[in-house]
């Protein structure tokens, strides 16, 4: 019985794939993208190609991937290829009675799936989504701190990276170009007092205080999935999220997008016609495929998150606040994107131990583990502290 990964050659699937069969201990895992040859090239160079099974599938077509799932006795589906893919694949893994994962849907599309929450208890199957770094530990964090609090008045998510070379230079974006894009152009929407509430693009400049080495940073509200579930899902007042781009990185996005780069409307260059997110977004995946082949010998990059969880305890106020930071791995070669991959492999590993098994359709908040899920984390070296403040008011 079969584990089958979708967008296997991208930045996050063809790590998740890595981590299924190495921390996990999956055996029977198919590793596919819509071209055979890039999902050749990324299990190459991960020396996985003679452990795996590799298949072409558009993930777009839900016949095919429904066949697959039938024909290859596919228990388990990780959907890392781009999120507008996440509702097609779920009706082949209902119909076809597969647990699914995915690494989140921006906003509006995760909503979208959480809708189909009846259709999956009806099929007695799990759906457990958003499961990457953030949305997805950012979430389970949040969780965690659900744990130690009666109530809970806010949950702040800042996410933030970067690198230490001595001369800065501009970072890859740890996840898809396209959703860069998405995070420029679209209004933010935050849970505030209850009610979803849309903010302008780039709104609520806030100064955060980051682990070394990144101090202090200005973060600023972005459209995320988180605050679209676990307002609900965690009884919290408030949920918002927020970047701290590197100065360099949020320069880079700012002149992509003043130049047009999020334009999906197609524009003809010596005689042929292609958009320019199509463009860049090919300029990427070649990025990402080439630096694959040649990983760096030290560590000199990180993703960083912090998630305050505000309330009270007995009647006291309490604090609940998760650090999650990761480096790059030099020893296995793998980037800090890891610590988008890593998440996905592990609930899915769960959903096919049934170790996940309620039926219907959850984020992460809802169905996973915090404390035994941290401690898969520590095994890879993706390192989470809590820290707990009470105050004793006598009056
Ligand atoms: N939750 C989180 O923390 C988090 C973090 C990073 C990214 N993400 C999300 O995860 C998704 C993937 O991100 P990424 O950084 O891995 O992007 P990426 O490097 O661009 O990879 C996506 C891969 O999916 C494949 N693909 C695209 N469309 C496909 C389709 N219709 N069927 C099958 N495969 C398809 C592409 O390969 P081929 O061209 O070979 O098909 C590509 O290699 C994005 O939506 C992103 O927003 C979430």
């Amino acid at each position: 019985m079969s584990m089958l990964v979708l967008g296997a050659s991208g930045q996050i699937g063809a790590y998740t794939v890595q981590d299924l069969m190495e921390f996990c201990g999956e055996k029977d895992v198919i590793a596919s993208s819509r071209k055979m040859a890039n999902v050749k090239k990324a299990m190459d160079d991960l020396k996985l190609t003679k452990k795996v099974k590799l298949m072409e599938i558009d993930a777009h077509n839900v016949d095919k991937v429904l066949e697959t799932i039938k024909k290859e006795k596919v228990e388990s589906v990780v959907n890392c290829a781009w999120y507008q893919t996440n509702l097609g694949v779920m009706e082949a893994c209902v119909k076809g009675g597969a647990t699914y994962t995915d690494l989140g849907g921006f906003f509006d599309t995760c909503l979208k799936q959480i809708d189909l929450h009846k259709k999956w208890v009806d099929a007695g199957v799990n759906a457990t989504i958003g499961l990457g770094s953030t949305p997805g530990m950012t979430n389970i964090a949040g969780a965690a701190g659900a744990k130690k609090l009666d109530s809970i008045d806010k949950i702040d998510i800042v996410c933030a990276w970067g690198n230490t070379l001595p001369v800065k230079e501009a970072g890859w974006p740890g996840y898809s170009i396209r959703t860069v894009l998405d995070e420029f152009t679209q209004e933010s929407v935050q849970w505030i007092n209850g009610k979803y509430e849309k903010q302008k693009i780039l709104g609520g400049e806030t100064d955060v205080l980051m682990p070394e080495p990144i101090g202090k940073v200005k973060a600023y509200y972005i459209k995320h999935s988180e605050p679209a579930t676990m307002g609900k899902y965690l009884k919290a007042k408030n949920v918002t999220f927020r970047i701290g781009f590197p100065a360099m990185d949020m320069n880079t996005f700012l002149t992509l997008r003043a130049l047009g780069f999020a334009d999906e409307k197609p524009i003809e260059i010596g005689g042929g016609k292609v958009s320019p997110l199509d463009y860049l977004t090919a300029m990427y995946q070649k990025g990402i495929s080439d630096g694959r082949g040649a990983p760096p010998k030290e560590k000199f990059e990180y993703d960083i998150f912090r998630i305050d969880c505000v309330g009270k305890k007995d009647g006291m106020p309490k604090t609940a606040t998760y650090f999650i930071v990761t480096w790059n791995d030099p020893e296995r070669g793998v980037s800090s994107a890891r610590d988008t991959a890593v998440p996905p492999a592990i609930v899915a590993h769960w959903q096919h131990t049934k170790r996940i098994k309620q039926a219907g359709v959850f984020p992460a908040e809802a169905t996973v583990e915090p404390e035994a899920f941290f401690k898969e984390l520590g095994r890879r070296k993706i390192l989470v502290d809590e820290q707990i403040t009470t105050a004793t008011k006598y009056y």
